[in-house]
């Protein structure tokens, strides 16, 4: 990886190797990257796809097909899309960039660093073009780093992190789409004619709308185990622009990378603008496949402690909401450690001593523990829980403050706000964003996080929250002529402060919260543990999101809650045990008043939740296959984790619709070792007998041939019958 090459330049496990080449071969072990860096010439992008060896490497000019600039520049042949386009010092509009040198250097982690820096012909204008491999890993990282020693700042006023080329046949592209407690919702369509633009110019967050990431599935209609598909991930929290540019040729143009308008860049002389990765996979075991490149990848390199299993919390936000006491957050944490769980989560409402947080309109910022509500402190409540022998954990919402708060009253310089206007406000009327640009609110966020670990080290996890977009461009801090710089600077400001706290903290299990599922991104996920799928917790509408979620992330980061029936956003009335069957299959947790719940109940969720314990590696480390998506209106949806070495599996299934006389489809089982026996245990049964293959063995061939019929209602006393039906099994072989 990042090596090449046919002039095999390179010797394994020197840190950096100057070398020139005019092959540069990315490889993973099943992809390939070619591209052609001939001195002097622009940079070609010659080939990506499925592993090559040296022979097709060394013929594969010849095989036709139009070689592309790897990262076309804006001003020569002007009328296509480019991947970068500046205004230079002089006013010159153009760029012209050649290849000067080529490198390859090893990091920390194993991972190869492939470079190749391109120079202007005639300004001191430099980009270096990057890719990023990983041991064991199919997914190649692309994006770049800008430089210059013009005299003066050079405008750049597009900065995408790489293109690729997509030959034309039937390319259908799958993206996420959706909004507030509708979020991740899939679409597929086959690329039109012009441009198609996914977008996002929330400011902060960016995932409850479009997602930035996308399928393509090369052959025609996305399948779930076959064909070949590219993935693409743009690793980065803020604004994002992904565009596919189809003109009259034999090619999709593909770029992505950080939405360019409004946040045209200035940059000085001698300073670096590095844009973030575009994480890029081929796989040619359909969307499946690119999925479990991705999750793999995001587990063994991306997310923060993706090799540590989650623990089972309750989280007491839909429980009491903003109703914060001592008595009710110690009821609420003996009854998740009777149920068997691991951490409490104390939501929104703790804090705020002059303004006291009772409603979402006051406090955010005075993260100074109410003591008319918590006598005892958050010392008291870690205390608690350590009695109990579960952890504790606690929200904050950092990067945000109201104008009905200290930090207000006290730093009104600190917030968002464009110049000569009146500020803004969002949620609860006050809401306002901090400048995340300003290193005096950098230190601030940090010292929130900081204060609470000093004091209270027993804390084992945040939930950081962000509730509001950027609501006014203006930036307080920055200069008049580098208000453009507002969004780039905030998320600038954000990265550096979370790996500040990361480098003390790297232990600490951090959620990733924004209003729901608005942080969703894997250019956020190394400094987070994993994220709320969405503020919408009702079992059915989750089958969705979860699925669509699923195309890129994985389980292990997906917190899914089992809340109250009626459910709080839907109203829908659904069995517990069917919240509990969709809850298990992502990072199991409780999102509901346990004092409201039966006797019955509750020793349903406990035998739940040891279950969950036994299948947690499986499902938090294993291999995701989708089976029956819900978004093909069959009635009923289906998913399964194989454990990498394919000894154990969990198949899901769910019941969607409920009918007379439905006739649904029996579900073939995938990622199995065909000739491992698998004895089949059935997880949360509230039948009164057992499925008939309870306790059998099947070979993973039958499993994967055939599969098993799944009873369409349950076994239950006419009492307990109700309108839906779900499974959890267990498979097991030796
Ligand atoms: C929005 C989050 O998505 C919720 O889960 C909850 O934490 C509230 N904020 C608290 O205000």
């Amino acid at each position: 990886m990042g090596k090449l090459t046919l002039l095999s330049l390179l010797t394994a496990s020197v840190a950096v190797i100057p070398m020139f080449a005019e092959t540069v071969h990315v490889s993973t072990p099943k992809s390939s990257l070619i591209l052609d860096a001939v001195k002097g010439e622009p940079l070609k992008f010659v080939y990506y796809g499925s592993a090559l060896g040296d022979n097709d490497i060394k013929n594969i000019t010849s095989t036709g097909g139009n070689t592309f600039n790897a990262y076309p520049v804006y001003g020569l042949w002007p009328e296509k899309e480019a991947a970068m386009s500046a205004v230079h010092a002089d006013g010159n509009m153009t760029l012209d960039m050649a290849v000067a040198d080529v490198k390859t250097m090893k990091e920390a982690n194993g991972a190869e660093v492939t470079t190749v820096t391109m120079t202007d012909k005639v300004y001191p204008f430099y980009i270096d073009v990057n890719y990023r491999t990983y041991p064991g890993s199919d997914v190649i990282e692309t994006w770049t780093v800008t430089s210059h020693d013009e005299k003066k700042p050079v405008k750049l006023t597009r900065f995408m992190s790489g293109y690729l080329p997509i030959r034309r046949s039937d390319v259908h592209v799958s993206q996420l789409y959706g909004s507030w407690a509708n979020e991740g919702k899939v679409e597929e369509a086959p690329l039109p004619h012009n441009l198609k633009v996914i977008k996002n110019k929330d400011g902060a967050r960016n995932s409850h709308t479009s997602h930035a990431e996308v399928m393509m599935s090369l052959d025609g209609k996305a399948q779930e185990q076959t064909g070949r598909v590219i993935g693409a991930a743009l690793c980065y929290g803020g604004n994002y622009k992904l565009m596919f540019d189809t003109d009259d040729s034999d090619y999709h143009h593909f770029f992505a990378g950080i939405n360019e308008e409004n946040s045209s860049y200035n940059l000085k002389k001698g300073e670096k603008f590095e844009t973030p990765a575009l994480a890029l996979t081929y796989s040619e075991e359909g969307l499946g496949g690119a999925s479990r490149n991705f999750h793999k990848w995001g587990r063994d390199y991306r997310l923060a402690n993706g090799d540590k299993l989650r623990k089972v919390l309750l989280n007491s936000w839909e429980g009491v909401y903003f109703d914060i006491n001592e008595a009710g957050m110690t009821q609420m944490m003996k009854d998740i450690a009777d149920m068997g769980g691991e951490l409490f989560v104390m939501d929104d409402g703790w804090f705020g001593v002059k303004y006291p947080r009772n409603n979402d309109s006051t406090s955010l910022g005075d993260w100074t523990v109410d003591t008319t509500k918590l006598p005892h402190g958050i010392k008291g409540l870690c205390n608690t829980a350590d009695g109990l022998g579960i952890k504790f954990g606690i929200w904050i919402e950092p990067e945000m403050t109201n104008s009905k708060s200290e930090l207000y009253e006290k730093h009104p310089e600190y917030i968002v706000k464009a110049p000569n206007r009146d500020a803004v406000e969002g949620r609860g009327g006050t809401q306002l964003v901090l400048d995340l640009a300003n290193p005096k609110v950098q230190d601030l966020v940090f010292n929130v996080v900081d204060t609470l670990m000093t004091n209270y080290p027993e804390i084992d996890y945040i939930k950081w929250d962000s509730n509001a977009p950027i609501m006014n461009h203006g930036s307080q801090y920055q200069t008049a002529d580098n208000q453009s710089h507002l969004y780039i600077d905030y998320h600038k400001g954000l990265e550096k402060t979370l790996q500040r706290i990361r480098e003390k903290y790297p232990d600490l299990t951090i959620q990733a919260c924004a209003s729901g599922g608005g942080r969703a991104n894997w250019g956020i996920l190394p400094y987070f543990d994993e994220f709320w799928v969405s503020d919408n917790t009702d079992a059915l509408q989750r089958i969705y999101m979860q699925w669509g979620t699923s195309y890129f992330f994985p389980a292990i980061a997906m917190a899914s809650h089992i809340s109250a029936s009626p459910n709080h956003q839907t109203n829908r009335i659904v069995p517990l045990k069917y919240r509990t069957d969709v809850a298990m299959s992502g990072r199991l947790g409780m999102e509901i008043q346990p004092k409201n719940m039966t006797d019955e109940e509750k020793e349903q969720t406990r035998k739940a939740i040891a279950d969950y314990k036994k299948i947690r590696p499986i499902v938090q480390q294993g291999d995701i296959y989708r089976l029956l998506s819900p978004y093909d209106h069959k009635g009923a949806a289906s998913l399964m984790y194989v454990s990498p070495d394919k000894k154990d599996a969990v198949y899901y299934w769910w019941k969607t619709e409920q009918f007379v006389n439905q006739q649904l489809p029996r579900v073939t089982m995938a990622g199995l070792d065909p000739d491992k026996l698998y004895t089949v245990t059935e997880l949360n049964r509230v039948d009164n007998e057992p499925l008939p293959y309870e306790g059998k063995t099947f070979t993973g061939r039958f499993l994967m041939s055939n599969g098993l019929e799944m009873p369409l209602s349950h076994n239950v006393d006419w009492n307990k019958r109700n309108d839906y039906a779900s499974r959890v099994l267990m498979l097991h072989s030796n």
